[in-house]
């Protein structure tokens, strides 16, 4: 009880004390004020320390005191000296202010427009976003076309005849952008106060508000009979103004206003999407690669650069987050740089593939789906096809990689015994194979028995007497040479047998080491046996969102026969229609601009809407640089750029990257690959650190 009445005496005394504290501020303050000086923001001055003369209540003299100006500048807002409203300008204190508005945006506004408006001297800029529905604004946009119409047919004044249809322009794009993208839309006012402490200096302060919003396209207008309401628009405290609002408040989108925020990162950003990089000021770059807006009409990816600068880190680095994301994945990975990521933090399968027994067959006989370039240029739309008509094709090229000595007479008997070696399977040319399975095909050896058939009959005639053309006899022997290593020799375990290559998992690493060592060739036919079985299964689910890496893709351009490469070029120019992202990663252009293939080459690295580039020097630097018209500053860039860093480009906007990874993440995508080497070479480093310590 006692120590209650203690505590309530202590609370009293504290109150009382307080109050007197109160007092005696608000008296200084007060006498503070009549000296004041305003501080509104982005005033252009020097900043004076501010002074208040305050008497002082023990003695007479007078003595200087010190008062934050932060805090003067809130109470000469809150309670200036005086405020009287003009019809275009008002007094506030010692200022002369203006209030404006802007009343029209441009559909394509400058970077960081909004941050040179909230800039200009002596102003104060005041914004209001209030997000509203697509469907709401495509009505009123509607209408005000309908209005603007009207008003383009009825008027005589040229001006505003030019005005008029400027706007339907811009409204008629707007609807057409919204409508293909979606995008969010809202409603955004924008004030501006400009204010001057003499006439001279008020005016200077307008001129430069006008010529500024007008050089970024935009126009503004002097709140007429408004000035009251919109100081109290721009006022701290804000109270929204209808009247003001009935004519400051324009439908922009999301993204237009968010582009022009001076907090948005300078480089590059989505609003949905995963972290791809950071850039040159540590601001974090948010990509969503799957995004058609502007310029992004794929999602192919181009990866170049020397080697170990990073290329195929950064690439799991975004394979990581689309995995998080749902998205299907297949990577051919020739070094093996992939498997611990796929394995070990993507639950995937990694499939060895024409090594050995032990690896996956693809059958080469299998009808695929392959689309064909030239039916691509004139219908970019038509449906894929797979038929035995189209793969037969493929076969004849996969023979003519092969069999590199076979004579035009005997690749068309070849060309017969492979249809024959298809209608013994019951395939022919009209034959829907859609509902066929892997050992529903014919396989190398069966040709090969064929072969051996027909000489076996060619042999009974010639013991019966009959006539056999020599020249028939043997064209299928020598066939038969060349047939021997594929179908039962020693590259048979490659070549020959059904299709054992499945898997049902979401991410697939394709483990090509293992390709024909030391045979260029074979390794070139093998890679494009694997696209094909790789864009069967991206392509099958068009909603599914799907990404092929393409590492080392250098190793699959054979510039005599460029199926391989065609058909890269084809799988990244349809991918946009199955949801199909391809990633193409090499380390230099040129290998891809050598002059037989260039046309596909080309096509392929310089389409897609993604690009990265890493640190290259010489030939490989003057290439990219004339394909790219790089500026002389990329150029320095590229040339002297360290690991992990990359010039990016999103459509055509080129942003200085990093690929900055925590340590938890660059855990999971280190590893494989030259990962390994590094991983080593940090131990060993470790191990140093310790045996310093040791000694010191
Ligand atoms: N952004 C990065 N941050 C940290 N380490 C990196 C980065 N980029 C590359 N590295 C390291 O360098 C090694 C080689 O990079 P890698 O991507 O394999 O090169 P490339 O594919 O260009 O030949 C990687 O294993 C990794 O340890
Ligand atoms: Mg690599």
């Amino acid at each position: 009880m006692v120590k209650k009445i203690i505590i309530f005496l202590l609370i009293v005394i504290a109150l009382v004390v307080i109050t007197m504290l109160n007092k005696s501020n608000n008296k200084k303050v007060k006498k503070a004020n009549n000296r004041k000086t305003n501080t509104i923001k982005n005033e252009k001055k020097t900043p004076v320390k501010d002074v208040a003369l305050v008497e002082e209540r023990t003695s007479s003299k007078k003595k200087e005191v010190e008062i934050d100006p932060m805090l003067k500048a809130i109470l000469d807002t809150v309670a200036p000296i005086s405020v009287s409203f003009d019809q275009n300008s008002f007094r506030f204190g010692d200022k002369i202010v203006r209030a404006y508005a802007i009343t029209q945006y441009t559909p394509h506004p400058k970077f960081g427009w909004l941050a040179d408006i909230m800039g200009i001297p002596n102003t104060i800029v005041s914004t209001l976003y209030t997000p509203t529905s697509n469907a709401d604004l495509m009505q009123a946009l509607a209408k005000t076309l309908n209005v603007m119409r009207g008003t383009a047919e009825s008027t005589r004044n040229y001006i505003e005849q030019q005005r008029v249809e400027q706007g339907i322009e811009n409204a008629e794009e707007t609807i057409k952008r919204l409508d293909r993208t979606g995008e969010s839309v809202g409603r955004f006012s924008c004030i501006v106060l400009a204010f001057g402490t003499s006439k001279e200096e008020f005016q200077k302060s307008c001129s430069r508000v006008e010529s500024k919003i007008s050089a970024l396209n935009l126009r503004v207008k002097i709140l007429s009979n408004l000035q009251k309401e919109g100081f109290m628009s721009a006022f701290p405290t804000y109270t929204p103004q209808a009247d003001v609002l009935r004519c400051s408040e324009k439908i922009i989108t999301q993204s237009a206003m968010e582009f022009g925020m001076p907090i948005a990162s300078s480089a590059f950003s989505d609003d949905t999407g995963c972290h791809f990089a950071e850039d040159t000021n540590g601001n974090m770059i948010i990509l969503d690669m799957w995004k058609r807006i502007g310029d992004r009409t794929n999602s192919n990816f181009t990866v170049m650069g020397m080697p170990g600068k990073g290329k195929s880190f950064s690439v799991k680095s975004i394979l990581l987050g689309e995995w998080m994301r749902g998205t299907r994945i297949y990577i051919i990975d020739p070094e093996r740089e992939y498997v611990q990521m796929v394995e070990d933090e993507m639950e995937g399968e990694v499939l060895k593939v024409g090594a050995n027994s032990k690896g996956s067959m693809i059958n080469p006989l299998q009808i695929r789906t392959v689309s064909s370039s030239s039916k691509d240029e004139k219908n970019p739309d038509e449906e894929d096809t797979a038929n035995l008509a189209s793969h037969l094709k493929t076969v004849e090229t996969f023979f003519d990689l092969y069999l590199e000595d076979i004579t035009a007479s005997q690749k068309a008997l070849l060309k017969d015994m492979t249809i024959k070696a298809y209608a013994k399977y019951g395939i022919t040319f009209e034959s829907d194979i859609y509902h066929l399975t892997n050992n529903d095909y014919p396989v190398m050896k069966d040709i090969y028995d064929l072969i051996e058939f027909e000489i076996t009959k060619l042999d009974m005639k010639k013991k019966r007497g009959e006539n056999v053309s020599t020249v028939e006899y043997n064209d299928y022997v020598q066939l038969r040479g060349l047939m021997k290593d594929i179908a039962v020799g020693g590259d048979s375990f490659i070549w020959n047998g059904e299709t054992t290559i499945h898997s049902d998992s979401k991410v697939v690493a394709l483990d090509t080491s293992g390709f024909a060592e030391g045979n260029e060739k074979l390794k070139k036919i093998q890679y494009f046996n694997v696209l094909t079985w790789v864009w069967e299964q991206a392509s099958q689910n068009r909603e599914e969102r799907c990404i092929i890496v393409a590492d080392e893709a250098y190793m699959m351009i054979d510039q005599r026969v460029p199926t391989a490469l065609i058909h890269m070029r084809n799988m990244a120019k349809r991918g946009r229609k199955y949801n199909v992202s391809i990633m193409t990663i090499s380390h230099s252009v040129v290998d891809f601009l050598a002059p037989a293939i260039k046309q596909y080459g080309q096509e392929l690295i310089g389409t897609s809407c993604y690009k990265m580039f890493f640190g290259c020097e010489g030939q490989n630097l003057l290439e990219l640089s004339n394909l790219y018209d790089l500026k002389e500053a990329e150029r320095d860039f590229l040339l002297g750029a360290e690991q992990g860093y990359a010039l990016a480009q999103f459509g055509s906007k080129r942003v200085i990257v990093h690929f900055k990874v925590g340590d938890y993440k660059k855990r999971r995508i280190s590893g494989g690959g030259e990962g390994v080497e590094t991983k080593k070479k940090n131990t060993s480093n470790r191990d140093n650190v310790v045996w310093q310590s040791v000694n010191a």
